[in-house]
């Protein structure tokens, strides 16, 4: 059976995008193969944060997995800092990366743009990414498309480790959906959906209450036709919104357009907004239930059992091929 790993970031509110590009696969994948999937806070340590609040975003980032339909029976959970081997890891890997190729990364020059105090974590993240991607030997990576290049230099540091010391690492690949791998911002259509996004119009956050979403969604800048059809470039309001509405509703794109034939934006987005809702209610009841029971402590406590069995015995094979002399 094929390996999976992916993981999401504790920080900002997990939104849309994240549900569409990531969290949604990940529960049909579930099903097909043997997954790991992981809350990645020690990368969320990159930008300042506030300690108390990412104690609480990885809880409940860890909680919204399994609230959105992540099975603990199905599929193994865990917290990146649970699992020691990551970091090591990271560093046998950084000292196989160039400066050259890190230097490229695109996702690094945005965020460091216009800072003056950028941490060297954030400049090293994308190496830390490979490590928690190949100490599971994964297949395959289900991601949003923004995080294709750290997978390509993740590809590129399995292929260079191998050909200098064995073959140790498997060399995954990305599996990044045709549609909902690139979910819009909804106050600005040409840039993606963020959880950094200095306006909370930006996007719809998994726990927003129906109002915010009903107003959320009426607010979502669209162009002035009033007609709806599918077409990024001409049109990528209307275009995104027919993109959130299909996946969640299962209805194409074509029979949408269809559909709402000679209607206006209006009656588009009131509909829109009761799909998101139906969507997203039962997800946030099961949230509200989960965080009281105790059950997601325990899901972690075990997923990281298994994740660091998992982990340690690449991390040994990487060391000793490394040239690292084994303790005995
Ligand atoms: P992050 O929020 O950066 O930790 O991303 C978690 C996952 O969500 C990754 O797989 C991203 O590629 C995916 N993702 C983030 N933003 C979007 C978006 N706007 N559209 C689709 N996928 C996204
Ligand atoms: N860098 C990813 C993001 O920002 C999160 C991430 C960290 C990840 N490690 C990973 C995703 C391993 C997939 C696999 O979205």
């Amino acid at each position: 059976m094929k390996r999976i790993l992916s993981g999401i970031q504790p920080t900002g509110n997990l939104h849309l995008g994240n549900y569409l590009g990531a969290l949604k696969r990940f529960v049909q994948l579930q099903h097909e193969a043997d997954c790991y999937f992981c809350v990645v806070d020690l990368h969320a340590l990159t930008v300042p944060h506030d300690p108390a609040e990412l104690r609480e975003k990885t809880m409940e980032v860890a909680t919204l997995y399994l609230a959105a339909g992540l099975d603990p029976d199905k599929m193994t959970m865990f917290i990146q800092s649970h699992v020691r081997a990551h970091p090591e890891a990271s560093w046998l890997l950084e000292c196989v990366a160039r400066v050259g190729e890190l230097d490229r990364m695109i996702q690094f020059k945005e965020k460091s743009k216009g800072s003056d105090s950028v941490s060297v974590g954030l400049y090293t993240y994308p190496v830390l990414m490979a490590a928690d991607i190949l100490l599971y030997q994964a297949d395959a990576v289900p991601v949003g498309e923004d995080q294709k290049q750290h997978l390509e230099l993740c590809r590129d540091l399995a292929e260079r480790f191998n050909r200098q010391y064995g073959d140790v690492l498997t060399v995954p690949e990305p599996l990044i959906g045709e549609v909902g791998a690139r979910i819009m911002g909804l106050d600005n259509p040409r840039k993606k959906m963020s959880k950094s996004a200095g306006s909370p119009a930006n996007f719809i956050a998994l726990l927003d209450d129906p109002d915010t979403i009903v107003k959320k969604i009426k607010r979502a800048v669209t162009d002035s036709e009033n007609v709806i059809r599918y077409d990024p470039d001409e049109k990528p309001g209307i275009s995104n919104l027919l993109v959130i509405y299909s996946l969640l509703s299962g209805e194409s794109i074509p029979s949408l357009e269809q559909k709402y034939q000679g209607v206006g934006y209006g009656q588009f987005k009131r509909d829109l907004a009761e799909v998101v809702v139906e969507h997203l209610t039962p997800i946030q009841e099961r949230y509200r239930e989960l965080r009281k029971s105790g059950e997601v402590e325990r899901v972690l406590a075990a997923g990281a059992e298994q994740a660091s069995r998992v982990a340690d015995e690449t991390l040994n094979k990487m060391k000793e091929s490394i040239g690292l002399l084994p303790r005995l």
